[in-house]
């Protein structure tokens, strides 16, 4: 397997690896074959014989769903010793947002608009993950999501290709490191390929139909930018994608991800999906799902069995051509020949206590966390609060959740130990009285499966008055407060797997509980804890000061503390539109512009019950400080087709704290062989400035920002056209000028 990020420093070259694999083939027999291309569950909820029954026996080349040191290396000895391969085992398993040191769910790490920041988090995670055991993350979550409903939304970067792939490629360099096989670091597994933001209605799992152009121009870059940051591994989407599942779906795995953009690592399915091509009415039976999933280009089947149970007859029968099976098992031993693998099967039990211990890890965590927030709202620069305050009250279920604050998509087995908002309040001001009424609790009207069967079950449910207590009990307790902080949002499983919603209102009481707290009169700060766009319409006309705090991690309470207390400016940036309802989703910048825009004297509302307007803005978010972009310039007034030009603006501080600003460039094509987006981010810079400091910073647009895919060319074009630029604050940007492009 050629990997595109390998460098000079990789022990392996290319041709060692090609080598290595062809000598490793020639031993092996049919059925040790196909024994690399399953991946067994080791968890209780996976039918079938033990791990270790299937392992002696040469039926399994990579183990998920188990997370225990000691048991890899028993696992891997049986491998190594006594299957009849010898080959090494790969220990996957999903490693989202940090192993121990749990950092800001993805979605907030792309408000930090910082890829360097997102790297180091996925750095830390991979080391901490490897010293576990660990070879292989399902991680990144590349799904485009424009869609707040889906629960998935919390697992990506939002709503944005540009901002997408930029996210992508740091988190790729960050899990694996320089070179596929860097010590110390792990495989990425770009997934789910593709569309699965895009399902029907936002409900999880459900058909996704999108265009080509759609495909190309949204949802594919962020998987493209994988590829070309040397991703080891891709993942395969559950849904149905044009009729097709993305399982069993040829044109994705071998035409667009091997055929153009030269991927050369493997493939798996999301769990039990191969088998499940029967369920979803594509395969006949599990034998033709077998066949059509590693004929469309699926190397490893996640946990079904069915290429163990099926693969050896239809090759045997010459169904599958035997090259086609060899070629999937090559690409297997490449990445185990990688990561060194057959050298060093086994985990150091002592490392992962050291690793984990080093305080570097939580600092990053912390830092990341300040970085991610977001400040929506700040009437009468109520925030930054000050440390002589004497006696606060804080509100909610969620300020003391440690579930809540690690958030969404925690490690198998994993016990969050997150420092909670009550905590870092506790601590940012020792001698302060700090008062805590949780509010009534917050539940799922709906449990999912996973709450049963991989998060210890789902929480008890409170009963009606004792819902009321806690509600007058809150009331009371911030009557006695100089300032109430209510922790409110959304809790760890209401986004992610299986956690789609309807509404993104406020869940519970929690609304009736904000308002009937800013009756009191005395000033109130609202800190978001949630995975998701939320849309506090009423929140955000009458409580002074908000701050998107997503659901932070480990060290979220500091950091929330960090930043309502003025020890760090807030400067993250919305990934993703907050909807005024959850009916006015998918709602997103870069729509169309139509016959009828708002500046039209015949502009007609798109719905006559409440404008479908966002109530917060892509790329939005404020600060402590305030920012002036000046002399917006473009290096040439005309370039031709092919060429770039650059794009400059001075950005000032013009406040009197330091702060960051995040930098954005849109354009919009005014005509061309297609109608385009409105507005497209085609850069941004986040930076720190002193007061009345001034930078200045700069954009480059060529062929890769200009072009696009063409429904009605049918292939990638760049048009002679004129472009609208605009640089500033967010997806609203005002401060304009133009390019003229020409032939
Ligand atoms: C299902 C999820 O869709 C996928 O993202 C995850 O990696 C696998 N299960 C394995 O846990």
């Amino acid at each position: 397997m050629d990997n595109p990020d390998t460098t000079g420093t990789a022990p392996w070259s290319d041709a060692d690896v090609r080598a290595r694999v062809e000598a490793l083939l020639k031993t092996l027999s049919l059925a040790e074959k196909v024994g690399q291309l399953v991946q067994i569950g080791a968890a209780d909820f996976v039918p079938g014989p033990k791990p270790e029954v299937v392992i002696r026996q040469g039926g399994a080349g990579s183990v998920l769903w188990l997370n225990d040191t000691k048991r890899f290396n028993a696992l891997q000895k049986i491998a190594v010793e006594e299957s009849p391969s010898k080959i090494p085992l790969l220990f996957a398993l999903d490693v989202i947002h940090g192993y121990r040191t749990i950092f800001p769910v993805p979605l907030a790490l792309a408000a930090s608009w910082d890829p360097a920041t997102i790297e180091g988090a996925q750095s830390v995670a991979a080391q901490e993950a490897r010293a576990a055991g660990l070879h292989w993350t399902f991680a990144p979550m590349l799904d485009i999501a424009r869609d707040a409903r889906w629960g998935r939304i919390v697992e990506g970067a939002g709503e944005d290709p540009y901002l997408g792939a930029a996210v992508a490629a740091a988190q790729v360099r960050g899990f694996q490191g320089a070179y596929l096989g860097t010590p110390g670091r792990v495989v990425a597994c770009a997934k789910h390929f593709a569309g699965y933001g895009a399902s029907d209605g936002g409900r999880d799992y459900d058909p996704v139909y999108l265009s080509e152009n759609q495909l190309r121009n949204v949802y594919f870059p962020p998987f493209r930018a994988a590829v070309d940051a040397g991703v080891g591994t891709f993942m395969s989407a559950y849904m149905d994608l044009n009729d097709v599942p993305a399982t069993g779906n040829r044109w994705l795995l071998r035409d667009i991800l091997r055929g153009e953009w030269g991927f050369g690592g493997f493939v798996v399915s999301d769990a039990f999906a191969v088998g499940n091509l029967v369920t979803q009415g594509f395969a006949h039976d599990a034998r033709d799902a077998a066949q059509r999933a590693l004929s469309a280009g699926l190397d490893v089947d996640m946990a079904s069995s069915t290429y163990l149970d099926h693969l050896t007859g239809l090759i045997e029968d010459g169904t599958i051509p035997l090259e086609v099976l060899d070629d999937a098992v090559r690409t297997i031993l490449a990445v185990k020949v990688r990561l060194g693998l057959f050298e060093q099967p086994y985990t150091d039990e002592g490392l992962l206590a050291d690793v984990i211990a080093r305080p570097e890890h939580r600092a990053e965590a912390r830092r990341a966390a300040q970085r991610s927030m977001v400040l929506l709202r700040n009437e009468g620069q109520l925030l930054p609060l000050s440390k002589s305050l004497k006696h606060i009250t804080v509100i909610g279920s969620l300020a003391n959740s440690k579930e809540a604050t690690e958030g969404s998509w925690m490690v198998f087995g994993h016990v969050p130990a997150a420092v909670t908002i009550l905590e870092g309040l506790r601590a940012k001001l020792p001698d302060a009285t700090i008062d805590y009424a949780p509010g009534p609790e917050i539940n799922r009207d709906i449990p999912s499966w996973f709450e049963s069967a991989m998060a210890g079950g789902s929480r008890a449910s409170q009963s009606p008055e004792d819902a009321e207590r806690a509600y007058q009990a809150a009331l009371a307790t911030a009557q006695r407060a100089d300032l109430i902080i209510m922790v409110l949002g959304e809790h760890a499983n209401m986004s992610g797997e299986a956690a789609s919603r309807a509404s993104l209102d406020l869940p519970g009481r929690q609304e009736e509980l904000l308002k009937a707290v800013v009756a009191l009169g005395k000033p109130v700060v609202l800190v978001l804890l949630n995975g998701r766009p939320l849309s506090i319409n009423w929140a955000a006309d009458h409580v002074p000061a908000i701050l998107e705090a997503w659901e932070p991690g480990t060290e979220g309470g500091h950091a929330v503390a960090d930043i309502l207390f003025g020890d760090a400016n807030p400067g993250g940036k919305l990934p993703v539109t907050f909807p005024r309802k959850g009916s006015h989703a998918p709602l997103y910048y870069a729509r169309n512009t139509t016959h009828s825009p708002e500046e039209s004297p015949l502009y007609n509302p798109r719905y006559w019950d409440g404008l479908p307007t966002p109530l917060y803005p892509f790329g939005y978010g404020l600060s402590y400080t305030t920012f002036a972009l000046t002399n917006l310039a473009v290096s040439a007034p005309q370039v031709r087709v092919g060429d770039s030009a650059s794009v400059t603006v001075d950005v000032t501080n013009t406040g009197a704290v330091a702060g960051d600003e995040v930098v954005q460039l849109y354009i919009h094509q005014r005509f061309g062989s297609d109608s385009r987006p409105m507005r497209e981010l085609k850069g941004f810079e986040r930076i720190t400035l002193q007061p009345g400091e001034t930078r200045p910073v700069s954009f480059q647009l060529g062929p890769a920002e200009l072009g696009y895919w063409s429904t009605n060319a049918g292939r990638w074009v760049q048009d002679a056209t004129t472009i609208d630029l605009w640089v500033g604050s967010d997806s609203r940007a005002t401060l304009h000028t133009q390019l003229v492009v020409t032939v």
